[in-house]
């Protein structure tokens, strides 16, 4: 299993182009269901989670090129199988995105219920009670979803919840339907607004996305579309963390800094001097980094996958930041390992209180999750010594070539491959 290993101390210097969002590229892969043309992608990045969804797709028949200028071509002309395998369901959860396109398609999916995972239970009751809205008779039979319908019909949708995968799932189904659909209480995440904006691209009729009111008109079918994907955001505060951790300097291309407002003013607030452009940012740390409260919250409060990366700037600050975690139950998976690199973190709940030390001391830590990897990143490059992330398949999922990117910036960091 591959590790990194990590020299810590360096300030980080330099430039750094941002991939595209790995949760806006899922969703969009998986609107290839929803027709029998083409989709031209640019801008999908390179990722152990897109190759997943690919694997995934192409078991369902659907064809694919990708080169190596992060541009997919995806066409789902033939679908042979309406099947979403255990196998691929249980290493990413995004697999549940395929299930509101091929119901809305062909009237008909099997889809495997990804169970629960290492953050918390994450259930898909909410996708499953929506599509029944929308006509889909579904039973749950030997761990599979099983949905079917001869045409989905609109239908005004309330989820309990925000939820993300929810509100895309619902979307992409609700697009072929007859009839209007409302879905109410809707994520206003970038990554929905993105999909959306593909699905209009289509020919599909949606107003509303970036609200929490979001109306799909269904047509009777969709075509093919040319789409950019958007950066990613939580890829570029990853970044910026481990800047304002390290000291330095650095700009960030490709990026979309109009979809990182919260964690922007959390990080000026940390001390770090930013400026920002339409698609850059520079971002300067000349002192120690001040102590920041944050509390996780639906787009456009402060992202859930930011948390356990400004935790671990948090970790070196001066003074005291409280850090409450709202959307996930066991999201604080880092702790643990932060505290073996010498961070001082209390845990009552939800909350995390944690104390500002003046230094990390590198060591060997686990990464457990995506986020959670990349908070270990940041703070092993912030340590002194050596650090060595163990399992970083998690990293791989989520970050494309992070410790290309991390040395490109100055970062003495290498990956074992044992
Ligand atoms: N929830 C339910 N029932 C449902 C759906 C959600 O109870 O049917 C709960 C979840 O358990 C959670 C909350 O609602 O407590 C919000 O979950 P949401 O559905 O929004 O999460 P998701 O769609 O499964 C996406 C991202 C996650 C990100 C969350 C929150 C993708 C592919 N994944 O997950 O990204 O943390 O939204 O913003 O878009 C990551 O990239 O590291 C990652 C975990």
């Amino acid at each position: 299993m591959d590790r990194l290993s990590i020299h810590g101390g360096v300030p980080l210097q330099g430039e750094v182009e941002i991939s595209g969002a790995k949760n806006a590229a899922l969703p969009i892969l998986c609107a290839a269901l929803l027709t029998a043309d083409p989709l031209r992608l640019h801008n999908v990045p390179d990722l152990k989670d897109i190759a997943t969804a690919l694997r995934l797709l192409k078991q369902l028949g659907v064809e694919s090129a990708r080169d190596n200028a992060q541009r997919v071509e995806i066409c789902a002309q033939t679908v042979s199988s309406l099947e979403a395998p255990y196998d691929l369901v249980k290493t990413m959860r995004a697999s549940i995105l395929v299930l509101g396109p091929l119901l809305a398609r062909f009237g008909e999916a099997r889809v495997s219920l990804p169970g629960g995972c290492a953050i918390g239970q994450r259930p898909v009751d909410q996708h499953i009670s929506g599509l029944e809205a929308l006509g889909a008779e579904i039973s749950i039979e030997h761990g599979y979803v099983i949905a079917k319908a001869k045409r989905l019909r609109g239908a005004v949708i309330r989820t309990d919840m925000v939820t993300v995968t929810g509100t895309e799932n619902l979307m992409m189904a609700a697009t072929l339907a007859e009839g209007t659909t409302v879905l109410e209480n809707a994520a206003r995440e970038p990554e929905v607004v993105d999909l959306a904006n593909l699905l209009i691209k289509m020919g599909a009729r949606i107003t509303g996305h970036g609200s929490d009111r979001i109306v799909i008109e269904g047509v009777p079918a969709l075509h093919g579309a040319e789409h950019t994907v958007i950066a990613d955001r939580i890829e570029a505060g990853s970044f910026l963390c481990a800047v304002a951790a390290t000291g330095g300097e650095i700009r960030l291309t490709h990026v979309a800094p109009d979809t990182m407002g919260a964690t922007l003013s959390k990080l000026a607030q940390a001390g770090l001097t930013l400026a920002l452009g339409s698609d850059w940012i520079t971002a300067q740390m000349k002192r120690r980094p001040k102590a920041v409260d944050v509390r996780t919250h639906e787009y456009p409060g402060f992202a859930t996958d930011m948390q356990a990366q400004v935790m671990a700037l948090n970790t070196l600050a001066e003074g005291t930041g409280i850090v409450v975690e709202t959307i996930f139950e066991n999201r604080f998976m880092h702790v643990q390992e932060l505290i073996r690199l010498g961070a001082d973190i209390e845990i009552d709940g939800h909350t995390a209180v944690v104390r500002g030390v003046v230094g990390l001391s590198g060591a060997t830590v686990m990464a457990t999750d995506l986020r959670a990897s990349a908070s270990l990143v940041i703070a092993g490059l912030a340590a002194s010594g050596q650090t060595v992330v163990e399992r970083i398949y998690h990293l791989d999922r989520g970050y494309s070539h992070m410790e290309r990117k991390l040395s490109q910036l100055g970062a003495q960091i290498e990956r074992l491959t044992a």
